[in-house]
């Protein structure tokens, strides 16, 4: 299946709003004075759960909040697959394909997801709702095939359980997990 390249966009305006400073502020606390950069992967989901992915925007501010270079944000946003670094669809399918889950079929499931929904490796669906993407382990192993999304997995995927999984998406029905 193709996989389409990845693009650091420079586009997007994602201000911060008071609040989500706030939040910010409250997890750079939690580390002693010099070691606040340390808060950096939960002040980066922060921004991602409010924005739906990481501009340059947004890397820039989080780095002002935590007085670190701005390179020093894109390196670790860079880095994790699980942080969206172009707008992604409402909903992201992350399917993991390291050797357990490849070994029990992710491949082909992720080439039946494609097809479904007619998109390729990160790609999004024209009604905006879904995102294809590829994962390494997400520490399920034993419970492959299986994908995360929105903090939640689903496991022993067949594309019987991937057609029940769209629509139950497409209906709302299955909440976000905890971040
Ligand atoms: Fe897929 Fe570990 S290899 S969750």
């Amino acid at each position: 299946m193709k996989e389409s390249k990845k693009v650091v966009t420079t586009e997007g305006t994602t201000q911060f709003s008071a609040e989500l400073i706030a939040k910010m502020e409250e997890a750079k606390n939690c580390f002693p004075e010099g070691k606040e950069k340390s808060a950096i992967l939960k002040i980066l989901h922060l921004a991602q759960a409010e924005f739906g992915w990481l501009s340059v925007h947004s890397m820039d501010q989080i780095a002002e909040i935590l007085r670190v270079e701005p390179i020093e944000v894109y390196e670790v946003a860079t880095f994790y697959t699980m942080f969206h670094l172009e707008p992604v669809g409402k909903y992201v399918f992350e399917v993991c394909r390291t050797g357990p889950c490849m070994l029990v079929g992710s491949d082909q499931l992720i080439e039946y997801i494609g097809h479904k929904l007619n998109i390729g490796i990160g790609e999004t669906t024209k009604d905006g709702l879904f995102t294809l993407k590829t994962a390494e382990c997400l520490g399920g192993c034993g419970y492959g095939p299986l994908l995360q999304c929105r903090h939640r997995f689903h496991e022993h995927l067949t594309p019987e359980k991937i057609d029940s999984l769209i629509e139950q998406y497409q209906r709302g029905e299955i909440k976000p997990g905890a971040l």
